[in-house]
């Protein structure tokens, strides 16, 4: 299994590239919050491994294995911000929460999540008691067929 750095790079990588069509030392470093330097050291590392091509003027290049694994966090990572935000996390702690549990959660975890936001997307109105039931903390039930007596 890879590390929770190497996943976070290349998933980072990922993103950027997707969203200004290259990713430059100091996009990634300002993505992941570290240090321009440590980014060139790491990217180094991972150009060894197979998964980057570093090229110091053009930036940072994944490889098809790199991308493959890019691919396979970004997924998991937007599959748990959904059940998240389903839950009603609010936005920015979910993409911070989903980023920790993206590396932690065994892929049985990762797929039932994945079942439970397309059952639950699929019939929007349990998303709407479910969200008057943060706020109310009683069920729909309750309060459209208050008990008798
Ligand atoms: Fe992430």
């Amino acid at each position: 299994m890879l590390s929770r750095k190497i996943e976070d790079y290349l998933e980072a990588i990922l993103n950027i590239t997707e969203e200004k069509g290259y990713a430059k030392i100091k996009d990634i470093a300002s993505t992941l919050g570290v240090k321009p330097p440590s980014v060139v050291e790491m990217v180094k590392k991972l150009d060894k491994m197979g998964f980057v091509e570093y090229r110091r003027y053009e930036g940072v290049i994944l490889t098809e294995k790199g991308r493959i694994v890019g691919k396979a966090v970004q997924e998991r990572h937007r599959a748990i911000r959904t059940f998240l935000e389903i839950i009603k996390v609010p936005k920015e702690i979910a993409n911070k929460d989903a980023c920790i549990m993206e590396h932690e959660l065994e892929p049985e975890t990762i797929g039932q999540i994945r079942n439970l936001v397309e059952f639950i997307m699929s019939n929007p109105e349990w998303l709407r008691h479910f969200e008057m039931f943060c706020v109310t903390a009683r069920h729909q039930r309750e309060v459209t067929e208050p008990k008798e007596g």
